[in-house]
């Protein structure tokens, strides 16, 4: 048996990484799916990945009037929405002193203020039950230096999974966050960083992840799966962390991947390890590492 069979899905964000495996795993499993992008090279490439089964629509996350418009375009081909994917988001990194009211405004119109309205205009199409699902970060729980805005914006969504959860039970509407750790998507590639760049940045990243390797689309798709499925109907306001352990277990790097010389028993003190591994930070990614500190 499918495990959304019969549902009707709508993944924003959908053109691309987490959202596009997420839209090919709900087909997989029976569901009706649309996915929203703004670019028109990513619509067409998702049109073509996705076949005709699929409704791709243009609509920028940060407008409030486009998510008026997203909603009226699903209620025209629906009598009723299960599953929303809020997927799409501003992933912007930088140092305090560089942001200004506009790009400030402009993530948080796509990460936060989109969302909340969106979730509003679809209100009178939500199915009894339906499914929210948040995408929300790791980064939202820890301090990763230049986040500060993305951070912030992420930790707002995923308290509406708490508050709207709260405020929806009585229509048996669920929200909840999913929250990706680093995970191999082409936003790596919107970088700007030269293939080898590239790759020592991975190379970075996948030592600091506890289980050793990035996440993949597919990874963040299952657990949508899962929470858009009635298999987690007891599962409410809550935030599902995909990060193979960032979160809960990485400080430091794993002893595993430490010189032989420092996996014994020799016990470092805080300023070595400071030293040794590095403060995270994310100069232009989520991802990246300042310079080593002196201290
Ligand atoms: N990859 C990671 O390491 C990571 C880690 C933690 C959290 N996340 C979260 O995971 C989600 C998906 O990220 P991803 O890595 O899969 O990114 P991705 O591969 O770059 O895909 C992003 C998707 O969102 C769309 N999008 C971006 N801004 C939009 C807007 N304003 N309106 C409508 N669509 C928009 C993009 O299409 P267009 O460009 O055509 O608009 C694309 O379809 C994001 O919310 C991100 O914050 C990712």
């Amino acid at each position: 048996m499918e495990r959304l069979q019969g549902k009707t899905a709508v993944i924003t964000g959908g053109t691309s990484g987490i959202g596009l495996e997420t839209a090919r795993r709900f087909l997989a499993e029976g569901a009706r799916v649309a996915v929203t992008g703004r670019s028109p090279a990513g619509l067409e490439a998702a049109h073509r990945d996705l076949g005709e089964r699929v409704a791709v629509i243009r609509s920028d996350a940060g407008s409030l009037a486009d998510q008026e418009a997203l909603a009226a375009t699903l209620r025209s081909m629906w009598d009723r929405l299960d599953i929303l994917f809020v997927n799409a988001g501003d992933v912007t990194h930088r140092p305090l002193e560089t942001w200004d009211e506009a790009s400030f405004d402009t993530l948080m119109a796509t990460n936060l203020k989109g969302p909340f309205f969106l979730i509003r205009a679809l209100l009178p199409l939500f199915a009894d039950p339906a499914s929210i699902i948040l995408c929300g970060s790791v980064s939202a729980r820890i301090g990763f230096p230049q986040s500060s805005v993305y951070a912030a914006s992420k930790a707002g969504l995923l308290s509406l999974a708490r508050t709207l959860s709260a405020e929806l039970k009585d229509r048996n509407i669920r929200v909840n966050g999913l929250s990706p750790g680093p995970t191999e998507t082409p936003a790596v590639d919107r970088l700007g960083l030269s293939q080898e760049q590239a790759e020592a940045l991975r190379e970075e990243i996948r030592r600091l992840v506890p289980i050793g390797r990035l996440g993949l689309p597919s990874d963040l798709a299952q657990a949508a799966v899962f929470l858009a499925s009635d298999e987690s109907r007891f599962i409410v306001g809550t935030d599902l962390l995909v990060d193979g352990g960032v979160a809960n277990l990485c400080r430091h790097a794993p002893l595993s991947h430490r010189k032989p010389a420092l996996s014994g028993r020799v016990r470092l003190s805080r300023s070595d390890r400071l030293r040794r591994v590095g403060p995270l930070s994310s100069a232009g990614s989520e991802w990246r590492r300042p310079e080593r500190r002196q201290d």
